[in-house]
């Protein structure tokens, strides 16, 4: 069957390649479950493997099979499988149980090993492929009403994640009633993260870099009742004398100076999540003084947060349901560029490499139909 494959460490190495069909008999216990993949969404995660930043190939080759943002349906089930059947719309998680602790409870995406296994990222096969076996265990059901948005959950995954860290570690709080969130970044993560918080009631400030007028991204923002205000008009910080400090700030720009701009932007008792996997060197002089004051006279915490767990993407189905409910063809409008066929992946990279130009908010993969 074909996928598309990188050879990690190896710049714009990425190429169509014929490999093996899996078989549900690959996975152990019976649990197995054959998948045709339908769509597969393509992030900077993926556009920084084919840049030879990140990624690691398996033991035993000299290739990664890319591919993580996930949508498929269920071709075949091992003897073991009650919770699924064939024709089953379903979205895979990520990472893999490696050794720690966490790992071994179930808890991998807090592993504290420094060697961690994720599908088409690190050490594990992707899923930019026309087919891929999966245990059971790691298959969220999808209900065929949101088939069409699905590709958004594994990103979605992520935010849900950070927002439930966020409630729970402001149970420190004996009430906690927050009203206000920025959302740093509204890219498509960014745009994910201001629709959970919208669902949720806060009121919602959007930031980005581009200006407003004909930007998609702050139509969206402003379609679902959050605003929207360039970076280049007005920082983070002088955003507060329009708005108020924040009491959620969401940070998912891939770009750290903003970082120190967000802690000097939040309420009394707020929270600030960091999301950015930023894998540069770059440096910045900040008013390390008045920031430390800040937090500790304030209360305030700020935490990092990465991949996301089963009942991340549960939470991620109800949000990408309710959103439906509530904004009928919101989501739809996130999927700026399907691209048809695996056989064009150069399309696909080329689309990521110049996402401003394409004006692109999700560009996927449909490998096959629906
Ligand atoms: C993926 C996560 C992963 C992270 C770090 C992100 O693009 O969505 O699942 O944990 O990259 O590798």
């Amino acid at each position: 069957m074909k996928a598309i494959a990188v050879t990690p460490k190896q710049k714009d190495s990425a190429r169509l390649v014929e490999i093996d069909k899996p078989n549900v008999a690959d996975v152990k216990d019976g649990r197995g479950v054959l998948v045709e993949v339908l769509r597969v969404g393509a992030c900077g995660t993926d556009r920084e493997i084919n840049n030879a930043e990140y990624g690691i190939a398996p033991e035993g080759f000299d290739f990664l099979v890319l591919g993580h943002e996930n949508f498929g349906r269920v071709a075949e089930v091992g003897e073991s499988v009650n919770e699924l059947a064939v024709g089953d719309f379903v979205v895979a998680t990520v990472r893999r149980p490696g050794h720690s602790f966490y790992d071994r409870i179930g808890e991998q995406d807090f592993t504290t090993d420094s060697e961690y296994f994720e599908r088409g990222i690190s050490r594990l096969h992707g899923y930019m492929a026309e087919f891929y076996a999966e245990s059971a265990d790691f298959l969220i059901k999808i209900p065929p009403a949101i088939k069409d948005v699905a590709v958004l959950l594994e990103p979605l995954s992520i935010i849900e994640k950070g927002l439930k860290q966020a409630s729970d570690i402001q149970e420190r709080l004996k009430i906690w009633r927050p009203k206000t969130a920025a959302v740093l970044g509204t890219g498509s993560v960014g745009l994910l993260t201001v629709m959970a918080l919208r669902l949720r009631g806060y009121e919602v400030h959007g930031f980005g870099r581009n200006e407003r007028e004909g930007y998609l991204n702050a139509e969206l923002c402003e379609a679902i009742g959050a605003t929207y205000d360039s970076t280049a008009e007005i920082s983070v910080q002088d955003s507060t004398k329009k708005y108020g400090e924040y009491d959620l700030i969401f940070e998912c720009t891939g770009y750290s100076p903003i970082v120190f701009d967000a802690m000097q932007s939040l309420n009394e008792n707020g929270v600030l999540i960091l999301s950015s996997v930023t894998g540069g060197d770059k440096t910045v002089e900040v008013p390390s003084d008045r920031i430390n004051q800040q937090f500790v006279l304030g209360n305030r915490a700020m935490f990092g947060t990465v991949n996301a767990n089963r009942e991340h993407f549960e939470l991620g189905v109800k949000d990408l349901a309710l959103c439906e409910a509530m904004y009928a063809g919101w989501l739809a409008r996130m999927l700026t560029h399907p691209v048809e066929g695996l056989k064009n992946y150069e399309k696909v990279f080329e689309i990521l490499n110049n996402a401003g130009e394409y004006k692109a908010i999700k560009t996927y993969f449909e490998v096959n139909k629906i």
